[in-house]
This record gives structure tokens, C-alpha cells and sequence, in this order.
């Protein structure tokens, strides 16, 4: 259909006029407006079926002039933006006027990431307003990380995708919110805990919320991948489900008489994380009922994936 490509040049001309473009970043790929048009933000909630309270990430580039978009930019938070901008780090600060209520869903704190990825960093540099993005898949879904998937899902509603090969990271960024006296994590992600806890200091994770869901995108009904799927021990949940089809998402361990895609052969994290939305998408389209997984080790990106998998896995 000659909707996915690479020309910078084309994708600037859309989301100057007012259109959406999928645009690659090292988390996932996201969907991006003119964060300065109201329209255009508007219809990124309607292609993504995103209800209003849900707010979106505002990204920009190292030129951008943050003191006008936050009103308050706290010395921790300077000091872990110059340490991971760009990077899979996002940080909610209060907003000023500049940041439209639409994007923030009326909140009065605004999220901000500078992605890494050389074709959105080229993007961002060539047009003159920042992009709001959230991940382009349909609400409640699993995030997209090639163009392929943004493609197979929202293909008909937007109106081009920048190909930047298989997203480095594989998992969303991690957000951090400096709106209160203690700074605190909302969102684990590519961004380890452990390595923001080394430049600041102890932070508090508060990732659970679903009744007043402070960063609301952290539903746990969130990363379905369309089928039921149950985290635990393989072998016992392959008794469980003695009767249904079963496909098995493993750590590192083969299950060769099943449907099975494993992780990481070589027990290594980041390359579980660059595979876990993959593996989700791949098994969902396979002929099972049921789709068995496993925690991976709980630290630095294990956490993040750790997460995703309790939130695949709720009903
Ligand atoms: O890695 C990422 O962050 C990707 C790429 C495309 O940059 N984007 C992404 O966006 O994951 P999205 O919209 O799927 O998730 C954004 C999350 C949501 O959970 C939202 O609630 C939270 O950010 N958020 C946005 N603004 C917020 C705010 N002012 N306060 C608290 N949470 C906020
Ligand atoms: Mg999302």
C-alpha cells in the first residue's frame, strides 16, 4: 500500500498538515500528532479507541526549550533527564500553558521523553513543534515494535509509517513524576529502576492504581494479546490445561513438543525484553486456546517485563 516507508521528509510534510504518522523510537513505535494541534490530538484518541483520561507522552529533542512547556523542573529531575535524554526515560513535570489540556487529559502535570532513534531524531529536529505519541497499537493492545505491526493493526487510520527496523528496547519507556515532593515511578520500563536509583537516590515505585490510576495507561488490563494467557510454572499450568491447545512463551527453557517461542536461549534480559511484544503477537496468531508463560528474573529489565506479563495475563 506504500504506507510504510522512510522518507523524513514526507512524514514532517503530514504531521505539519495535521496528520498522524507512526514513527519508530527505541521502546516501541509510536503514534504521533503536532502535540500544538488540537485536532490532530484529538485524533489520536479516536484511531487508537484511547479513552480521554488517558494523558500522552509529549516528545521532544535536546533543543527544545523545556522551561516553557514545565513550569518547575526540580534539581532531580535535571539531573536524570542530562543522564538518560535520550533514552527510555520519561518525566512528568507540571505543565504550563503551552501543553493543550487535550494532551494531558486535563491533568496539570505533562510527560516528556527525548526518544533514541536517528529517524525520529531527525523528525523532531526538521519540524517546529513537539510530537505527542503514545504506542501505536489500539487501546488496551500490545505495543507495536516494528512498522509491520503498527501497519497489521491501525493501517487504514493513519496516514504513514516511518520504518525504523525493530525497536531496540522492545518494551515503553520508563516514567518518572516529579509532581510531588518524593519523585516516583509510575511505569517500569526499558529504563532500569536500579539505574535511576544510582544518580538520585532510593525512589518509590507505585505502578498499581487501577481504581485512581495515576499514570491511567497502567490499567492492569492492559498488553492483551488477544487470547487467555497465565503466568506461572510451565510444567504446572501444562497439567492445568491438559485439555486446551497450549502455547508456551519460555524464559529460556525449549518445550519442543508444544507451540513454543522462547525468549532468551542465552538467559540474557534485553533480548527477552526485544522479544516480548514479538512473541505475544506471534503466539496470538497461532492455532492455541491458551497461551502459558513464565516470570523472568526480577531485576533491571525483568522487573519491566515482569510487569507486562501480570498485565497480559489479567482478564
Ligand atoms: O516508550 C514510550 O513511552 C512510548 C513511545 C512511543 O515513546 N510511548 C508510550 O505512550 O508508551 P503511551 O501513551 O502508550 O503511554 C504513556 C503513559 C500512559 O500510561 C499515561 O497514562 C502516562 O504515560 N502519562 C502521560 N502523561 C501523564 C501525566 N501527566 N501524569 C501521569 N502519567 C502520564
Ligand atoms: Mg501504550
Amino acid at each position: 500500500m506504500g504506507i510504510i516507508g522512510t522518507d523524513i521528509k514526507k512524514a514532517a510534510k503530514i504531521l505539519s498538515e495535521g496528520g498522524l504518522v507512526a514513527i519508530p523510537t527505541e521502546t516501541v513505535y509510536g503514534l504521533a500528532a503536532n502535540a500544538f494541534n488540537e485536532e490532530a490530538v484529538t485524533a489520536i484518541f479516536k484511531v487508537k479507541n484511547r479513552p480521554s483520561f488517558d494523558p500522552l507522552i509529549t516528545h521532544i529533542t535536546k533543543g527544545t526549550k523545556l522551561n516553557e512547556l514545565a513550569s518547575e523542573i526540580p534539581e532531580k529531575a535535571k539531573i536524570l533527564l542530562e543522564k538518560y535524554w535520550p533514552g527510555p526515560l520519561t518525566i512528568v513535570l507540571p505543565k504550563t500553558k503551552k501543553i493543550n489540556d487535550l494532551v494531558t487529559s486535563g491533568l496539570d502535570s505533562a510527560a516528556f521523553r527525548i526518544p533514541n532513534h536517528p529517524i525520529t531524531h531527525t523528525l523532531l529536529e526538521s519540524v517546529p513543534f513537539p510530537l505527542v505519541a503514545p504506542s501505536a497499537n489500539p487501546f488496551t493492545f500490545v505495543s507495536p515494535t516494528t512498522a509491520q505491526h503498527v501497519a497489521d493493526q491501525l493501517g487504514n487510520n493513519v496516514d504513514y509509517i516511518l520504518d525504523g527496523g525493530s525497536c531496540s528496547i522492545g518494551l515503553e519507556s520508563t516514567i518518572v513524576s516529579f509532581t510531588t515532593n518524593t519523585p516516583k515511578i509510575l511505569r517500569l520500563g526499558g529504563l532500569g529502576a536500579e539505574e535511576i536509583e544510582q544518580v538520585i537516590g532510593p525512589i518509590k515505585i507505585q505502578t498499581y492504581s487501577s481504581s485512581a490510576p495515576e499514570a491511567p495507561g497502567m490499567l492492569t488490563s492492559h498488553y492483551s494479546p488477544g487470547k487467555p494467557l497465565l503466568v506461572g510454572n510451565i510444567e504446572q499450568l501444562i497439567e492445568e490445561n491438559k485439555e486446551k491447545k497450549i502455547g508456551i512463551i519460555s524464559f529460556k527453557k525449549v518445550f519442543p513438543t508444544y507451540i513454543n517461542d522462547v525468549l532468551t536461549p542465552s538467559e540474557n534480559l534485553a533480548e527477552a525484553a526485544q522479544n516480548l511484544f514479538k512473541s505475544l503477537r506471534w503466539m496470538a496468531n497461532q492455532p492455541v486456546d491458551i497461551i502459558l508463560t513464565e516470570f523472568v528474573p526480577n531485576h533491571g529489565l525483568g522487573r519491566a517485563i515482569n510487569d507486562r506479563l501480570i498485565r497480559a495475563s489479567s482478564k
